[in-house]
């Protein structure tokens, strides 16, 4: 294949990119975005295995089959409830392959033309280098910390921001020494150690409840490393690509800082969830009144509007298809069924809007927080479905909450709240719910689903 075949085929992949990016932004066109996805990277590799700058072919098949099958794999396997550890795993996959194109692009130099574009790439190397490695354990420690295998508390080192600083100044004067040696190894390394910890220190540093904005602000970063690896190896669209990763994860993560009340400065810098205190207490808070599914269904029989707001633990249960069954029952009575959905609810963005889109629940009475938060003191009746942290009023009640300043879901202005959990235990974030214990709420204990499918042969 020609450069210039291959150069017109990165056009055109890079315009699936696009077409797919703009079909995920929508839940209709979702599917139909994955598809442009697809084929844009059926593209991309082709003309890059095809072009005239690739040798060994034989092992990037070899590697292709062995990674596409992992990939495959693990993509089976996984639970939705898993996706956001997969996404962080990846995430990381991406910083260490910019470390080692930044690595083997020092050592295996291409030759240029002027001594400007040589300074060029050693600076490129550099960057990519350091996104790189403080994308890898950035990445490593949000899967640790939503796997649960590392606490989910926020490490607070003594001056944890002038270290953050230290740094960052540390790596710009290494940056003078490897310029000053004509890409010296040495500092380039002690950089890299130094970025490595920086990463996961930088993610380490974040709150339990803030995860949603780390994931999306690693994404944003891996998609910068790559766009970094893209300038090391001269690919456009690898540049493209990165760049369209980098902007829309950093898009996502300034509308998931607005959705939680967080700067979005202070979250680049790392380490914004310990301005509060995290001594919110996780022990109750007072009497709390149990429901029974025939009750709940009793209760919505006579209600004329309702409102579900679905959390992590419909996640769980699966309890989104008899949830649209419950929805469609009352339906039929002529109870109007809106759903209200914050928007971190669950463990990815737009978790539960997937979730209800398996289902089938029809997309019109499926609202984001902002459209329904007025409409709960005209409800009859809320089914809280496995949320906790999203519905939970020390957010705005508590100066001190861990989730202080958090928007939620105030479904406590409605007549009757019935919160679906197991038990008393708290949320993501671990602490208390004042809403268990006001009194128009009761709690309906069990799995979800199994709540669900109750309440559905009692209506
Ligand atoms: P959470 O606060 O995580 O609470 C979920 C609740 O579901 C728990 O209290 C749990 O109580 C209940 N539950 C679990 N399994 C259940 C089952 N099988 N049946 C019934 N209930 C079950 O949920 P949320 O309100 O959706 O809030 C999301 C939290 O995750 C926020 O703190 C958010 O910041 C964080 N987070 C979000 C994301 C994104 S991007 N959405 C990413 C990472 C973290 P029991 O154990 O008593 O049943």
């Amino acid at each position: 294949m020609s450069a210039g075949l291959v150069q017109a085929a990165y056009i055109i992949a890079a315009v699936f990119f696009i077409m797919s990016l703009a079909g995920l932004s929508k839940q209709e066109t979702a599917r139909s975005g994955n598809y442009y996805g697809i084929t844009g990277m059926a593209i991309a590799l082709l003309a890059t295995i095809l072009g005239p700058h690739s040798d060994g072919v034989p092992w990037i098949l070899t590697a292709m089959v062995i990674g596409g099958g992992i990939g495959i794999y693990f993509a089976r396997k996984v639970e939705m409830t898993e996706m956001p550890e997969l996404v962080a795993i990846l995430h990381s996959f991406v910083g260490m392959a910019a470390v080692l194109v930044g690595y083997n692009s020092l050592l295996d130099a291409p030759v240029l033309a002027t001594h400007a574009e040589h300074m060029i790439h050693l600076v490129e190397v550099y960057l990519g280098v350091f996104i790189g490695a403080v994308t890898f354990t950035g990445s490593i420690v949000a899967f640790a910390k939503l796997r649960g295998l590392i606490s989910s508390s926020p490490l607070n080192l003594p001056n944890k921001h002038k270290l953050n600083l230290a740094a960052i100044i540390i790596s710009a004067l290494l940056m003078k020494w490897y310029l000053g040696g004509d890409g010296a190894l040495f500092p380039l390394l002690l950089m890299t150690v130094i970025a490595l910890a920086f990463g996961y220190h930088l993610v380490a540093s974040i709150g339990g409840a803030d995860m949603p904005v780390v994931v999306s602000m690693l994404n944003s970063y891996s998609g910068w490393a790559a766009a970094a690896a893209g300038f090391m190896l001269a690919n456009d669209l690898l540049i493209v690509t990165g760049a369209l990763v980098g902007s829309s994860g950093a898009i996502l993560s300034y509308i998931m800082c607005k959705a939680m009340n967080r700067s979005f400065i202070s979250v680049i810098a790392g380490g914004f969830g310990q301005t509060v205190s995290v001594s919110s207490s996780s022990e109750a808070q007072g009497e709390h009144r149990e429901s029974s599914a025939e009750d709940v269904a009793e209760l919505l029989k006579n209600s004329k509007s309702v409102i579900i707001t679905p959390g992590y633990g419909m996640a769980v249960a699966q309890a989104q298809y008899p949830v649209h069954e419950i929805t469609e029952k009352l339906r039929a009575k002529g109870v109007k069924v809106r759903f209200g959905i914050h928007p971190v609810a669950g463990r990815l963005p737009g978790h539960m809007n997937v979730l209800l889109a398996e289902a089938k629940v029809p997309y019109d009475i499926v609202l984001e927080m902002d459209e329904i938060n007025d409409d709960f003191s005209e409800t009859d009746t809320v089914l809280v479905i496995g949320a906790n942290d999203t519905v939970n009023p020390a957010a705005l009640d508590d100066p001190s909450s861990p989730i202080a300043g958090m928007p939620v879901l105030e479904v406590w202005d409605a007549k009757n709240v019935v919160i679906f959990k197991r038990s008393m235990n708290t949320g993501y974030a671990g602490v208390q719910n004042p809403l268990f214990f006001k009194t128009n709420s009761s709690m309906l204990f069990g799995d979800a689903k199994a709540s669900c499918q109750k309440i559905i042969e009692h209506l």
